[in-house]
C-alpha cells in the first residue's frame, strides 16, 4: 500500500515537528532551530537539532537524521506508514486507502480495536481496585505493602475480581466480544464447549504500556492461595515480550535526563524504586533480557545497572546477560543489594537513602562474573585453566584494556591470557556486533565548498539557486553522480526533506542533514556572494588544470606543424589568462553581476 508522495510531503508540511518532538524530549528554542537532549543516544550536553522550517531533525552528536515520519518510527517504534497515518490524522489529512487490500483493511482495524479493548480493561481493573468493594482486599493486600501512594495510580494498577467472567461481562457492555478480549490477550479459550473465560481472576494487574503509553498486555500477582505467584499476558500482536521492557513509558524522561538505567527483575520493583525518586526503573516483563530490549536501552543511554534479585537465580540471570551486553556493545554494572532480596524490600526496610548507597558499590558485571568464576573454582592450575577456558566465548568480545583486567582478576600473565585469547578469536570468531541499520561503506567526504554550496541552496535558495544555474555545471564534475543529483534537486526548488529519504551514500545523507541544521554560514546579504566564490573556488582547480593541458596542446601542435590546432589552444589560454583575474577583481569587489558576466555558460553541445 504505497501512499502518494505528494500526500506524504503535504503531511510534512503541515505538522508542526517541534510539537511532535517535543512529546518525548523538551528542546529548546535556539535561533531557527530548537535544541535538547538527543533521544537516540545518551547525553549530557545537548546536540539535537529540530529545524521547523527545513521539517527535519539531526544530532550532532550520533548523526540521527530525519524527517518527523521518521522520528515517529523510531520513537514509537511504528512502520512508515503507520508513521504516516499517525501523524495525517492529527493534521486531519485524509491518507487514500485504496491501494490496501481488503485484508490490510480488516488487520489495521483488528489492531486499532486491541488497543481499545486493553485500555476499557486497564480501566475496569482501576476501578475495581480504587472504588468497588471487590478490591477491598487488594487494597488491603497493596497497603501493606506500601504501594497505594501517587505511583500505584501513575502506574495504572487495577485488581481483576475473583470471577469468572468479570471482564468479559463489563467489555460485552463497553461493546467489545469475547473474541475480541481473547486477541487482546485478556481472556482464554474454554477447553469444553466454546466460549471463553476471563484470564486474570483475583490477582493485582501491572498495565504494561508502549513508549506511547497505550496498554498492550498485562501482569498479574496473586494475593494469596495457590497457584503461580505471577501470570502474564501472552505474546499478542501488540504485545512482545523480547521487545518490551515494564516502566519504560515512565522511566524514560529519567533514563535520559540521569544517562542511566537501573534494570531490576519485577513489577513491584520497577514500581518501589519509581516511587522513590528513581524513576529510571525498567524490568523485563517474566523473560530473560534479549537483544532487542539491550538495543532499545543502548538508544537512551550506555549506562545500565543490572540489580537482578540477590539469589542464584538472579546471579544465573546476570551472568547469563553478560555475552548480550558485550554483543551489544555494552558494559553494564552488576549492583548487589547488601541487606534485602530486592530493591522494593531494600526500599521498604531501609529507606531510599539505602537505595542510593547501594549504588555507589555497584561494580562492572564482567568483573563480577570472572570473580565469582574464580571463587567458585579451586586454585590450582588445572582448575584456573577451566575458568579461563569458560570464559572464552566473553573474553574474545572484549577490548584489550578489559583482557587485562581480566588477568589481574585472575592472577594469570596478561601477555599468556592475551595469547590463548586471541588464538581462540581464530577459530571461533566473535559474533559481529550489529549495527542497528548496516550502512554501505562509503568512499565519499565532503570538500568544504559542496558543504557551501549545499547551505546555500537549503538555506539562501533565492538568494543563489540562479547563480548555480548560470555557471558552468562541469565545476562538479569532480563529484559523485548521487551529489549532482541532489544539488541539481535543491535547484528546482525540491524540499530537502523529501530528498534526504531518497540519498544512499551516508556520508552525503549525513551532509545534508547536518547543513539543515547547522547554524548560519553566510548572511542573506553575503550569500551571493559567498556561491560566486565558493564556485569560484571550484572552478580555479579546473581551470589551472585546462591551463596545463592547453600548454601541453601548444607544445604538441608545434611539433606535428598543426597550426590551426596550435592557434585555438593559445586563443583559450590567452582568454583564460585574462578572465581568472578580471573574475578575482569582480569578487573583491563584491560584484556578483560582474562575476556572472565573466561566465561561460554551459557548452550546448
Ligand atoms: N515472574 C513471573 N512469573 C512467576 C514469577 C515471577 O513472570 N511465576 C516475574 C514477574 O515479572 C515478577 C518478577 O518475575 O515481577 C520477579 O519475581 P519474584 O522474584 O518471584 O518476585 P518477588 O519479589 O518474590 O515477588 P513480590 O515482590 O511480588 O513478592
Ligand atoms: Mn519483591
Amino acid at each position: 500500500m504505497r501512499i502518494p508522495r505528494e500526500i506524504i510531503d503535504q503531511i510534512r508540511e503541515r505538522v508542526d515537528i517541534v510539537q511532535v518532538v517535543q512529546r518525548h524530549v523538551s528542546v529548546q528554542r535556539r535561533g531557527s532551530s530548537y535544541v535538547g537532549l538527543c533521544p537516540f543516544h545518551g547525553e549530557k550536553t545537548p546536540s539535537f537539532h529540530v529545524v521547523p522550517s527545513k521539517h527535519l531533525f539531526h544530532c550532532f552528536g550520533c548523526n540521527a537524521t530525519g524527517d518527523v515520519f521518521k522520528f515517529v518510527m523510531e520513537m514509537e517504534g511504528l512502520s512508515f506508514g503507520a508513521a504516516v497515518r499517525e501523524l495525517a490524522q492529527s493534521v486531519g489529512i485524509e491518507v487514500p486507502e485504496r491501494e490496501m487490500t481488503p485484508e490490510d483493511r480488516r488487520a489495521m482495524k483488528a489492531r486499532a480495536s486491541l488497543y481499545d479493548v486493553l485500555e476499557a480493561a486497564a480501566g475496569f481493573y482501576e476501578s475495581n481496585l480504587w472504588t468497588r468493594p471487590e478490591g477491598a482486599k487488594a487494597r488491603v493486600y497493596l497497603e501493606e505493602r506500601g504501594f497505594t501512594g501517587e505511583a500505584a495510580r501513575h502506574a495504572r494498577l487495577g485488581y481483576a475480581p475473583d470471577a469468572w467472567s468479570a471482564l468479559l461481562d463489563n467489555l460485552h457492555q463497553q461493546g467489545f466480544t469475547p473474541k475480541q478480549a481473547f486477541d487482546a490477550g485478556l481472556a482464554k479459550e474454554r477447553r469444553q464447549g466454546d466460549g471463553y473465560y476471563d484470564g486474570f481472576r483475583d490477582r493485582v494487574v501491572f498495565p504494561i504500556r508502549d513508549n506511547r503509553g497505550r496498554v498492550i498486555g498485562f501482569g498479574g500477582r496473586i494475593l494469596e492461595g495457590d497457584g503461580p505467584k505471577y501470570l502474564n499476558s501472552p505474546e499478542t500482536r501488540l504485545y512482545e515480550k523480547s521487545k518490551v521492557l515494564y516502566g519504560m513509558f515512565e522511566g524514560r524522561r529519567a533514563i535520559q535526563n540521569k544517562d542511566r538505567v537501573i534494570v531490576v527483575e519485577g513489577y513491584f520493583d520497577v514500581l518501589a524504586l519509581q516511587a522513590a525518586g528513581f524513576e529510571e526503573a525498567v524490568a523485563t516483563c517474566g523473560t530473560a533480557l534479549t537483544p532487542e530490549h539491550l538495543e532499545r536501552l543502548r538508544r537512551m543511554t550506555s549506562n545500565v545497572i543490572l540489580l537482578q534479585d540477590s539469589d542464584e537465580a538472579g546471579s544465573r540471570a546476570a551472568e547469563k546477560a553478560l555475552p548480550l551486553f558485550l554483543a551489544a556493545g555494552l558494559s553494564p554494572w552488576r549492583l548487589m543489594l547488601p541487606d534485602a532480596k530486592d530493591p522494593d524490600e531494600l526500599i521498604r526496610e531501609h529507606g531510599p537513602e539505602a537505595m542510593e548507597q547501594a549504588l555507589t558499590r555497584k561494580e562492572p558485571l564482567l568483573e563480577w562474573v570472572v570473580r565469582r568464576r574464580r571463587d567458585a573454582a579451586g586454585r590450582d592450575t588445572v582448575s584456573l585453566d577451566r575458568v579461563v577456558e569458560d570464559l572464552l566465548p566473553i573474553l574474545v568480545q572484549l577490548r584489550s584494556s578489559a583482557v587485562s583486567r581480566v588477568a589481574g582478576l585472575l592472577g594469570l600473565h596478561e601477555a599468556s591470557l592475551r595469547r590463548r585469547v586471541e588464538s581462540a578469536a581464530r577459530t571461533n570468531p566473535a559474533p559481529q556486533q550489529e549495527e542497528p541499520k548496516p550502512r554501505p561503506p562509503s568512499g565519499w567526504t565532503p570538500r568544504r565548498e559542496i558543504v557551501h554550496v549545499l547551505w546555500l541552496l537549503v538555506h539562501r535558495y533565492g538568494e543563489t539557486a540562479d547563480i548555480l544555474a548560470r555557471t558552468d555545471p562541469a565545476v562538479l564534475g569532480g563529484e559523485p553522480d548521487e551529489v549532482r543529483t541532489t544539488i541539481a534537486r535543491l535547484m528546482t526548488g525540491e524540499p530537502v526533506a523529501a530528498i534526504l529519504p531518497d540519498l544512499h551514500e551516508p556520508n552525503l545523507q549525513r551532509t545534508v542533514s547536518a547543513v539543515v541544521a547547522r547554524d548560519v554560514l553566510y548572511t542573506d546579504e553575503e550569500a551571493a556572494l559567498g556561491m560566486c566564490q565558493v564556485l569560484h573556488n571550484l572552478d580555479l582547480g579546473r581551470r589551472e588544470q585546462r591551463m596545463l593541458f592547453l600548454e601541453s596542446e601548444v607544445e604538441r601542435t608545434a611539433r606535428e606543424g598543426d597550426a590551426a590546432g596550435m592557434r585555438t589552444a593559445l586563443e583559450e589560454m590567452q582568454t583564460l589568462k585574462k578572465t581568472t583575474p578580471a573574475l578575482e577583481r569582480a569578487l573583491l569587489d563584491r560584484n556578483v553581476d560582474a562575476w556572472l558576466a565573466l561566465q561561460t555558460p554551459a557548452d550546448p553541445a
